[in-house]
């Protein structure tokens, strides 16, 4: 964000207090929740104690810096309070999820069918030799199969480790082995736009070679229109397996601290850590703040547009809501198929009340215009939420207005994968919202904005944001590596949860996310680290050296911009560039091919060869360039931006 952006943000005039129609009837009508977050054991003890355990905790909390253990000694299953909880009182014919395929195929899973399911497919993987503290990869499109495989999984004490069904064959290898993963459920495909893309074969590629996978499980999804093979011995089909599954599978026994599932996601030096999540904290989390930033009641109908690959459909379509007893809707597809109106027809089609998206899905409505959201009636709207990265005020106020017709809050939630849950947001019926600020700390999360030197800003300040007190959904480590989930979240300042966010405090003492301040980009919502695209540039035969960086990009937040020096005798080609594009996305996926690529004779380095990434973020981003004088050769970027410019007009 430029300077102007922030000045202009904090002096944001704007505000909106909750509807008194919606105060009325909310979960959290006033400030008490927050005295009562004031002291966060007692207030997430409270809300455990909301939860069924088979037993209860000794102890809420046990600290040993940067290591927590919550509700030590506490018993319980999340499937439980997911499924069988409801059922057992009596509300097992409410719908648990709509389905809603690209294809037009619908179908609606009722609490009490989704249980049975669970409980088959739980027996199918113990029928595979899958055993209480195992890991299972889930390599899925958006199907109702994908929340019954997790659920299945936290069923008989497996871990889950999904990979986002964008990912290529290498990101799966390097998850499989890092998580050391027995069986990998899988489909032939799934449907984008009309289109089939394929799973099966990238799980096949994945697996060549040497690989702790034993059984590959495969829904047939799209079936005819992408054949794939079946490898005897290995593959299996789940249709088959599902047939002859018992539907008796009782919740095993869980220790709060047990592992619940693994998420991968990008880190600086390139390999992607293993975000480390157990049973009772996360449980308590998601449960927690699903009840009361979404403000679910009985008549609700839920609608969160993210995929469950991310950490956004872990917890806020699969465990928050089931925990709640909410109706959600499960979406395949893409907002743009068969047409810019498919968002809006299913809105109306299901009365969607609660809807929650990405900025950068908000910025691609705005670009498509408002004809498009007017054609439907979005009147069952009464609550709308936003996630992913800083959502700018004009996205925030054309949310508002179209989207909202200026009578739904909005609640712009601000959390990470490692957080497990949403930790700084608005509460629909207390907070008066600011177009642009995520606003405050939810009850019983203990945030702060540092210096440099961890010192708190006052009101006005800006720093880093941190989070100073250790709270039940957090990480427990990065998968396999203690060290590194030292080093990277608690070694910038010793006591403090490092996020690795900018943050500006008003004088109301609201927040304002500003987005990373390392070397991570933010693409569409999704992260993807520099190093990363970098390596797999690198990768290419033909490349001596590259520099990544993210540039402002009006739709995506950021574009990924590389600058490549090739190796001597190699020849830049517009053919070359186009190669090298797309080997980018079979090695990372399509998400992280890189927007443009700049062929050069030298990368700007410190002395110490470090490449200094701020600069050619700068050349990237039209900037004005800011300090030279740490150069090597401050020629190099001279001429990078001679060249970049004539490359631009
Ligand atoms: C990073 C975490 C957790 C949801 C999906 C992303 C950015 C997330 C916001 C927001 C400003 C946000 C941060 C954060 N971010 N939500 N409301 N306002 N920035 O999960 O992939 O772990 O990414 O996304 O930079 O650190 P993730």
């Amino acid at each position: 964000m430029s300077e102007e952006t922030i000045k202009s943000l904090l002096t944001e005039e704007r505000s909106f207090p909750p509807p008194a129609d919606f105060v009325k009837r909310a979960n959290a009508k006033d400030e008490s929740i927050y005295e009562e977050g004031k002291n966060p054991e007692a207030f997430w003890e409270n809300r455990a104690k909301e939860l069924t355990w088979f037993k209860p905790w000794d102890k809420v909390l046990e600290w040993d810096l940067p290591f927590s253990k919550w509700f030590v000694g506490g018993k319980t299953n999340i499937t439980v309070n997911c499924l069988d909880r409801h059922v057992e009182a009596g509300r097992g014919d409410k719908v648990a999820f709509y389905f809603e395929g690209e294809p037009g195929d619908r179908k609606a899973w009722t609490y009490a069918e989704l249980l049975t399911e669970v409980k088959k497919f739980a027996n199918v993987l113990k029928g595979l030799g899958v055993e209480k503290g195992d890991r299972v990869t889930l390599y899925l499109g958006m199907t109702i199969e994908l929340p019954i495989a997790m659920l299945a999984c936290a069923r008989i004490g497996a871990a889950h480790t999904i990979v986002f069904g964008g990912f290529s064959p290498d990101s799966i290898r390097d998850r499989v082995e890092d998580s050391q993963s027995k069986v990998v459920v899988t489909a032939d495909g799934g449907w984008r736009r009309g289109n089939v893309v394929p799973l099966k074969a990238n799980i096949d590629k994945a697996l060549e070679g040497s690989t702790p996978i034993q059984k590959c499980v495969v829904v047939k999804r799209t079936g005819d229109a992408l054949p794939i093979e079946m490898q005897e011995g290995r593959d299996l089909w789940w249709h088959e397996l599902m047939a002859d599954a018992s539907d008796d599978c009782p919740p095993e026994e869980m220790d709060a601290e047990d592992l619940l599932f693994i998420l991968y996601t990008s880190g600086t030096t390139g390999k992607p850590k293993g975000i480390a999540h157990t049973t009772g904290g996360y449980m308590v989390g998601a449960a927690t703040t699903t009840k009361y930033v979404f403000d679910l009641h009985d008549d609700d109908i839920y609608w969160c547009t993210a995929d469950i690959g991310w950490i956004t459909g872990h917890s806020y379509i699969t465990y928050g809501p089931l925990m709640n007893g909410a109706t959600g809707v499960i979406f395949e597809g893409a907002p743009n198929f068969p047409d810019k109106g498919r968002f809006w027809d299913i809105i109306q089609h299901y009365k969607v009340t609660i809807f929650y998206t990405a900025p950068t899905a908000i910025r691609a409505f705005m670009g498509w215009g408002t004809e498009w959201p007017e054609k439907y009636d979005l009147s069952s709207l009464r609550l709308l939420g936003s996630v992913g990265e800083p959502i700018n005020p004009e996205a925030w106020m054309w949310y508002h207005e179209v989207i909202g017709h200026e009578k739904c809050p909005i609640v712009d939630t601000w959390w990470q994968t490692e957080t497990g849950a949403i930790m700084i947001t608005p509460l629909p019926g207390v907070t008066t919202t600011k177009p642009g600020s995520a606003c405050r700390a939810f009850p019983g999360i203990d945030v702060a904005v540092v210096d440099e030197d961890g010192k708190e800003v006052g009101p006005g300040g800006g720093g880093f944001l941190v989070i100073k007190s250790p709270w039940p959904s957090m990480l427990r480590t990065v998968y396999g590596d203690d060290e590194r989930y030292k080093q990277v979240y608690w070694s910038r300042f010793p006591h403090l949860y490092f996020t690795g966010d900018g943050c500006k405090v008003d004088e109301d003492g609201y927040l304002w996310l500003m987005g990373r301040v390392d070397d991570i980009m933010l693409v569409a919502g999704h992260n993807i680290s520099t190093a990363e695209v970098e390596s797999a540039l690198v990768s290419h035969e033909t490349v001596a050296e590259s520099a990544v960086v993210g540039r402002p990009d009006p739709v995506k937040g950021q574009a990924i911009s590389a600058f490549v020096t090739l190796k001597q005798g190699v020849d830049s080609s517009d053919e070359l560039l186009k190669e090298l594009r797309n080997h980018v996305a079979t090695k990372l996926g399509p998400i992280a091919k890189p927007a443009e690529i700049h062929f050069t004779a030298d990368l700007p380095k410190t002395r110490s060869g470090k490449i200094m990434r701020r600069l050619l973020r700068d050349i990237a981003g039209g900037k004005t360039l800011g300090d030279t004088t740490t150069l090597a050769d401050p020629s190099v970027v001279e001429s990078l931006r001679a060249q970049y410019e004539k490359q631009e007009s």
